[in-house]
């Protein structure tokens, strides 16, 4: 069975082990305000902050650096502070990203977002909660649905059918930025309530068109910005899909759903399936607990056939390594053990007893 630190080959890219920076938005980008302020020249652009957190990680032995979500329209930012990727102006910043990472020896990956109705909420530790008003930068949003999430966010308009085709240009767009940023890998952020995973969700999507009703119908826009990123995310380079493989709730989205959408993403061009869950409506228990996503992962590759990714609450490199061992995920995700713990993937190499991923101009020094 393969090894948590064995190479994993994605079309023409090989991730140097099967350990990934999980996509964690950092809420520290160049708002509007700063914009004003002549600090940047536009939302959304990659700082030195940004760069130096995902570089971190890849010092620190990641196979793959994955960024935040970075939204493919203004509107479909979580917060005013996310990066973004839908003007021209961002390919600069984030190609300083692609090459520090590269620099030390990680393969790198933009998530490509948009928050539909969970968009223009205040960053986390804001004192000001909620959605946004305008009056304080934040902006209209739209959504699968006209429902807000909850009281607390702002309620959205529901996308039309003939907006619907500027949405997916929007993430072709981006994929086509991203690929001229460096980036080596694109994953599509169809998880967590966000504007994909709300027209999947029988609980969010009350449609009555083309892309609501049944599995084909919820499935419909993923499948089209799927086909409009393949179309120009280069043939050799890898595509992922985050998904939130169950709603956790009756009549929700569930696992099964989820293998029956892998295998025909397998069709159209998708490398990975990255399991997640959650985040569709408001109020559901999660049973959060070591492991409590893997079994997603795993019924994608054995049923789907498609690579998996397995994240969540996943902080020992005994546990990480078993999952990768008996064959249940190709890839781990790390997220918070990685933002408390920036070298852990070094230190699961020598726990492990293999040779620590250390960057060449340390590693003669210290390997
Ligand atoms: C600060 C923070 C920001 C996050 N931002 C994102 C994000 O931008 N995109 C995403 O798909 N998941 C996001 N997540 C979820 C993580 O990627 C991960 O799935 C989750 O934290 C569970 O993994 P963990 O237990 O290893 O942290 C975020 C999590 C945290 C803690």
């Amino acid at each position: 069975m393969p090894h948590l630190f064995d190479p994993l080959p994605l079309r023409d890219v090989t991730l140097r082990n099967r350990i990934a920076l999980s996509p964690m938005c950092m809420y520290s980008a160049p708002d509007e305000a700063a914009v004003a302020r002549g600090e940047a020249p536009l939302a959304g652009v990659a700082l030195d902050a940004h760069l130096v957190h995902l570089a971190s990680r890849a010092a620190g032995g990641a196979g793959l650096v994955l960024t935040e979500a970075t939204a493919v329209e203004a509107r479909g930012r979580i917060s005013p502070q996310d990066l973004g990727l839908w003007d021209d102006r961002h390919v600069d910043g984030l190609r300083r990203v692609t090459a520090a990472i590269r620099d030390h020896g990680s393969a790198s990956g933009v998530q490509l977002a948009h928050a539909g109705r969970k968009a223009a909420t205040y960053r986390p530790w804001a004192t000001a909660k909620g959605g946004v008003p305008d009056a304080d930068g934040g902006w209209p949003v739209v959504g699968a649905t006209d429902a807000p999430f909850n009281d607390a966010l702002r309620a959205p308009s529901a996308l039309a059918a003939d907006e619907v085709p500027g949405v997916v240009a929007a993430f072709a767009d981006a994929a086509a930025r991203a690929d001229a940023a460096g980036f080596d890998v694109a994953e599509l952020h169809a998880a967590h309530g966000y504007l994909l995973h709300q027209f999947l969700s029988p609980l969010v999507n009350d449609r009555t068109d083309a892309y609501g009703g049944g599995f084909e119908g919820r499935t419909r826009l993923l499948r089209e910005v799927v086909a409009a990123v393949r179309a120009v995310w280069p043939e050799g380079k890898p595509l992922f899909v985050r998904v939130s493989a169950t709603d956790w709730a009756p009549g929700g989205w569930s696992a099964d759903d989820t293998v029956r959408l892998a295998g025909e993403l397998a069709s159209a061009g998708v490398d990975l399936i990255d399991c997640s869950s959650g985040g569709a409506v408001p109020g559901i228990a999660i049973p959060v607990a070591p492991d409590y996503q893997v079994g997603f992962a795993e019924r994608v590759r054995r049923e789907a056939g498609l690579a998996s990714g397995a994240v969540g609450r996943i902080v020992a490199p005994a546990q990480a390594a078993a999952i990768v061992a008996d064959g249940r995920a190709d890839l781990v995700l790390i997220g918070k053990q990685l933002l408390r713990e920036p070298y852990w993937v070094l230190r699961a190499a020598q726990e492990l007893g293999v040779p620590a991923p250390w960057p060449e101009r340390y590693g003669w020094a210290v390997g």
